[in-house]
């Protein structure tokens, strides 16, 4: 069952994941440890498994939910970073994808919406909902592999300098 869910869920995303500039996704740092790829890919497979669960829209989700962060450029860094980066991406995001695919209303939806709270514009379906819920549980997960990993190189380094814990 696990194994169809994911045949399942690659078959639907496939066309986007062999997309030459997706596959560009892999080359930008995302929330630290990952890529921008492996956390769309992440958001992407979550939000299916849910949709999927509560017979809602899987396919729209995982299509989107891939190319939610669609952009180029390094968001990390103050000096690639565009201003109000947080606010302005999911528009350049949706410009890039249309370019690419054709989306749905709800697909569209779903790109526009996945930072509400923070644009203020609500989401208009349940699947943009869950998406803003996902893209903020990945970017959590994401966020405290990275700062757990550091912790644990500092610590290892701290007992080497100074021999205290052992
Ligand atoms: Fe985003
Ligand atoms: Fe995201």
């Amino acid at each position: 069952m696990k194994n169809n869910r994911k045949e399942e869920f690659l078959e639907i995303v496939n066309d986007i994941l062999e997309n030459e500039t997706v596959q560009d996704l892999k080359n930008y740092k995302h929330h630290y440890g990952f890529t921008r790829l492996e956390h769309s890919m992440s958001v992407a497979y979550y939000s299916y498994l849910i949709c999927k669960i509560l017979h809602l829209d899987y396919k729209s989700i995982a299509r989107a939910g891939l190319l939610h962060d669609l952009f180029f450029y390094d968001c990390e860094s103050d000096d690639t970073r565009i201003e109000h980066h947080i606010w302005i991406h999911p528009k350049i995001v949706l410009n890039n994808a249309e370019k690419l695919f054709e989306l749905n209303k709800k697909e569209r939806d779903i790109i526009l919406k996945h930072m509400w709270p923070i644009t203020l514009v609500p989401p208009k379906y349940i699947e943009s909902f869950i998406i803003t819920l996902v893209d903020k549980y990945c970017a959590l997960k994401e966020w405290s592999y990275y700062s757990a990993w550091k912790m644990l190189i500092w610590y290892r380094l701290l007992e080497k300098r100074t021999g205290f814990f052992q």
